[in-house]
């Protein structure tokens, strides 16, 4: 760490801080170009940009770990350069080759070392990789050029208190449509999810839960994050449905209950209507990491799971090996680890 950032590490929350570089590339012409850092947080884009009228947009998130040796790394970021394809896809943008997706994301770590939280803080580096349709357009059709940009910031956790029990309420909402955009990783899904999360949090809940959209009676997502659950038996429980994003954490929790814990996995229904065949929950993400669920609130009755204040068994010890794996204290499974040398 060669430049003196002055953050206070052990208390960083989830809010934007502007490091020093971030990585650009556009699309004109049928081609992306070579890419480059620049130090300037601000884009200028046409005012008829498709990204601005009608979400023709979409979005990653992933981290950068500091290891005990000081050494940077960089967790399953070909699973992001996927979902970000699949992404494109839905919404007519451009795809972005494995090779540049995963180069721009370690241009922007190294070019950002400093910013790497120290080992042992808890905070970590978020990288915010995004495609926008710009250029001048009007009708509903795709844009005539994109910008790939990749920027990072340093985060604590995302929800207050990280590793403790919150309370979440069931929305009143919907977050996606059956056949819609649910397992995208689109803007639209997120704005049309600001209200319900509003109306959660003003009631004391930590974000609200939504139910699948065609007969709302299975948990779907956890606000911003994937469900998981873990019943009397001790499986490893977690929904099944077209219209939740794929989570990245959640498919790593199902390898990592199966490989390392030995548990029974199951991926299918949760209804809302049978939370008693769960002792423990939690609601998982690379920015919620595992954030246990102490109690959902439905149909105006609190349902308790381990407890409201103690982390749950299972639940820690799927956090203590999927952060170990991140951090490399706890060998990782081939492949899911990328150091940024
Ligand atoms: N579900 C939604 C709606 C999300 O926004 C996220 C965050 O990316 C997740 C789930 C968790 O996905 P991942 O574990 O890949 O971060
Ligand atoms: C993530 O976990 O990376 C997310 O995208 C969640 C959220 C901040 C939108």
């Amino acid at each position: 760490m060669s430049k003196n950032v002055n953050i206070d590490w052990n208390n960083l929350g989830f809010s934007y801080i502007k490091t020093d570089f971030r990585y650009i590339s556009t699309w004109k012409n049928g081609q992306w170009d070579e890419g480059k850092l620049v130090e300037d947080n601000m884009i200028s884009i046409s005012e008829a940009s498709t990204a601005l009228h009608y979400g023709q947009q979409c979005f990653e998130g992933l981290k950068a770990y500091r290891t005990k040796e000081g050494k940077i790394q960089l967790f399953r970021p070909d699973q992001n350069s996927k979902r970000m394809n699949n992404s494109c896809k839905r919404v007519l943008m451009p795809e972005i080759s494995e090779e540049k997706f995963i180069d721009a994301c370690i241009k922007v770590v190294k070019a950002n070392e400093h910013y790497v939280p120290p080992y042992g803080t808890g905070a970590t580096l978020y990288l915010r990789p995004f495609v926008i349709g710009v250029g001048n357009n009007i009708g509903v059709k795709p844009a005539p050029e994109y910008i790939f940009c990749v920027f990072c910031l340093p985060v604590g956790p995302y929800f207050k208190g990280g590793m403790c029990p919150v309370n979440f309420t069931i929305a009143d909402y919907d977050r996606a449509a059956p056949y819609g955009t649910g397992a995208a990783k689109v803007g639209g899904n997120y704005a049309g999810s600001m209200l319900p999360h509003k109306l959660a949090t003003k009631t004391g809940f930590a974000d609200c839960i939504y139910l699948d959209p065609a007969t709302h009676t299975k948990i779907e997502e956890v606000g911003a994050a994937n469900f998981f659950g873990i019943t009397k038996d001790d499986k490893f429980v977690t929904p099944k449905s077209p219209s939740i994003l794929p989570s990245i954490t959640k498919y790593s929790l199902l390898h990592i209950a199966k490989e390392y814990l030995n548990m029974e996995t199951e991926e299918r229904d949760v209804l809302i209507d049978n939370l008693d065949e769960f002792k423990e929950a939690g609601a998982c993400g690379t920015a919620a990491v595992i954030t246990p669920i102490g109690g959902i609130e439905y149909k105006g009755k609190l349902h308790v799971f381990h407890s409201e204040t103690e982390v749950a068994p299972i639940t820690k010890k799927l956090y203590n090996t999927l952060y170990g794996i991140q951090l490399g204290d706890v060998e990782a499974p081939e492949g899911w680890i990328v150091e940024v040398k």
